[in-house]
């Protein structure tokens, strides 16, 4: 059985301040809802302060980015020691990352080993844009990736599938939709690690999910959860989302 994850990227959002207030009315809100894993993945700025304020509850921390040098002259990045002193998650190889900071797979690569040395779960983003999408290359796109990102790591990851047209737009994929690429990931993932390997790896939906999508996507037979941006910044949108991972 895999246990579900639902993980809030914040991308860049929230204040300190904005930080502690959702976090402090989100916490009483899931306090039952035992049956996923509950990451939140605040900018660099709040990693400390929600790190304070998620003590003694069992909701996880995770970085949105780190760098893969250990450390030195590389101005405004974080080392991968640095994220694992408030984070256990780091998202890598965000879409947005790949668009705007020159991300590649290789450079991926380079992050997922360095959290898996670091101790940190990666969740690593893969998905195709709305050309690829067109052009019917979902699947060559997302199998380069997994190859790519992955070659020489260990299965201590999450894999997040997000097609970059439905990331902020509404345009949610379909549950059926998702679910047919997850399981070419997972597919994959047997290839790299072995079929009963890549059963036990967590796969998640991301892309205009909200509560009232997330039931439909959660009981597709692979996929284990959701990253979630836009419902992750209001304690009560993420909540639904979380409890509709509760059966
Ligand atoms: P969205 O973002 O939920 O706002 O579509 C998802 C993501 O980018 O992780």
């Amino acid at each position: 059985m895999r246990i579900p994850i639902i993980a809030g990227n914040w991308k860049m959002n929230k204040t300190v301040s904005e930080a502690r207030e959702l976090v402090s009315e989100f916490i009483p809100l899931v306090k039952e809802m035992n049956k996923a894993e509950i990451v939140l993945c605040p900018p660099s700025s709040a990693l400390l302060p929600v790190a304070a304020l998620l003590e003694g509850t069992a909701i996880k921390l995770g970085a949105q980015n780190m760098h893969w040098e250990s450390g030195g002259a590389y101005t405004g990045e974080l080392a991968p020691a640095m994220v694992s002193e408030f984070a256990n998650f780091v998202i890598l190889g965000h879409s947005e990352r790949r668009a705007y900071f020159g991300e590649t797979d290789e450079t991926v690569n380079k992050k997922v080993k360095a959290a898996q040395s670091e101790g940190i779960m990666p969740i690593i983003c893969v998905g195709e844009s709305l050309e690829e999408n067109k052009a019917d290359k979902t699947s060559e796109v997302v199998t380069r990736q997994i190859k790519e990102g992955l070659k020489d790591v260990n299965t201590n990851l999450v894999i997040a599938y997000e097609p970059i047209w439905a990331i902020g737009t509404g345009l949610a994929a379909t549950a059926d939709g998702a679910n047919s690429t997850i399981k070419i990931i997972r597919s994959v993932l047997a290839e790299l690690f072995g079929k009963e390997e890549a059963e036990k790896i967590r796969i998640l939906y991301g892309g205009s999910v909200k509560g009232s999508n997330a039931v439909e996507y959660f009981s597709q037979s692979d996929i284990d959860g959701a990253l979630v941006g836009g419902a992750s910044l209001k304690a009560d949108a993420f909540t639904e989302i979380v409890l509709a991972a509760q059966n």
